[in-house]
């Protein structure tokens, strides 16, 4: 009788059916609050509640009846295609940055789920609420899938712990909506290059998680395509200062995600992918989905990207490098390693954009 996550009509019943088996470890990761692990965000739900979307209605209604289909219902739970997982087998090294890549993607959808969740309950838009419901839906199976599979290593999120415990980052609605946005879109170019890698390269497949893939890549598709028609509902957003605005959310999110990429080398061996390629193929689907919306692209090809990347990586390492090193040598090569990745990040700023024209509709299907 017990229901699973992945059957859930909403997302209150999907969060009841993850009952807790939680492991200190796994929970105080997820606790972490730095500037590369997933945080939890509060808004100003008001400001959220008041959108009008009449603007843009009809491509509006066809999203949200899309959404409310369902074709993803009962899809994130383990069937026959679930392989066994040799955790015991697995090489050490492997197997610890494949559960940090599990507990922090569990922790970026939770995020989402509190988030979208949040926004529901304190709303009375019922455009509003009644997509952000959909959403949060998807993020509490997604979250609950992942936890299944962390639970069969011997470790799971305690999801309701963060929910309580966990601290909140206030954003104001448009920062919401960049961030929010790009980490939709680039959660689908993520998992869309890994499930087509696989796909044609099984032997690297050593988990049967990125099966399932694919359908869960286009429910982060949808949610992106939430936000892009949420902004366009007022072209403010992307016009002026903003689009500055824009700039620093769009090299902020490809940074932080070439960096822990760069932190799992042995993740990614098994995958038989190369971080930098991968990074790469992911920042040009991300681009180019993005032109749906943003009057700017980041220039990825110029020399002076690639290289900064690569500069506030190292300076990244190196700060990794001294973690739990005391003493004031250590804290004078910390700020140093602080300071060089902070110059490094301003660098990439500084590249000039490519302009976008925006299209007039910002409908696109999930083409990779
Ligand atoms: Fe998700
Ligand atoms: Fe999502």
């Amino acid at each position: 009788m017990n229901m699973h996550s992945a059957d859930a009509a909403t997302v209150e019943e999907a969060l009841a059916a993850q009952a807790v088996h939680d492991t200190a470890s796994a929970t105080e990761a997820a606790m972490q609050n730095t500037l590369l692990t997933p945080r939890f965000y509060t808004t100003d739900f008001d400001a959220l509640d008041a959108i009008d979307v009449s603007p843009i209605r009809d491509e509006w209604d066809a999203l949200i009846a899309r959404m409310t289909a369902d074709p993803n219902k009962g899809h994130f739970k383990k069937n026959e295609d679930w392989d066994h997982v040799d955790w015991d087998g697995m090489e050490p090294e492997l197997r610890k940055e494949f559960i940090d890549f599990l507990i922090s993607s569990c922790t970026a959808e939770f995020s989402g789920c509190v988030l979208y969740k949040e926004m529901k309950r304190r709303g009375r838009n019922r455009d509003i609420t009644g997509l952000f419901q959909l959403m949060a839906r998807d993020e509490a199976r997604h979250a609950g899938f992942i936890n299944d599979a962390l639970r069969e290593a011997g470790v799971a999120v305690n999801l309701g712990f963060l929910t309580q415990k966990k601290k909140y980052t206030f954003f104001r609605p448009k920062f919401i909506y960049y961030a929010t946005y790009l980490s939709e879109k680039i959660g689908y170019a993520r998992y869309i290059t890994i499930y087509r890698h696989l796909e044609a390269h099984p032997e690297h497949r050593f988990h049967p998680i990125f099966k399932w893939f694919r359908e869960w890549c286009n429910d982060e598709f949808n949610h992106g395509e939430a936000f892009a028609l949420l902004m366009r509902t007022d072209p403010k957003l992307t016009s002026g200062v903003n689009v500055l605005w824009i700039k620093f959310f769009l090299t902020a999110v490809f940074a932080t995600m070439w960096i822990r990429d760069h932190q799992r080398p042995a993740f990614h061996a098994a995958l038989g992918v190369d971080p930098a390629e991968y990074g790469e193929e992911v920042f040009r689907k991300t681009s180019e989905i993005s032109r749906q919306v943003f009057p700017i692209t980041l220039d990825i090809d110029s020399p002076r990207w690639a290289r900064g990347l690569e500069r506030l990586q190292r300076a990244n390492a190196d700060l990794a490098g001294l973690a739990g090193a005391t003493g004031p040598g250590a804290a004078l090569r910390r700020f140093g390693a602080r300071a060089r990745a902070a110059a490094h990040f301003l660098g990439l700023m500084t590249i000039p954009a490519r302009r976008n024209a925006v299209p007039r509709s910002s409908r696109l299907e999930p083409a990779y």
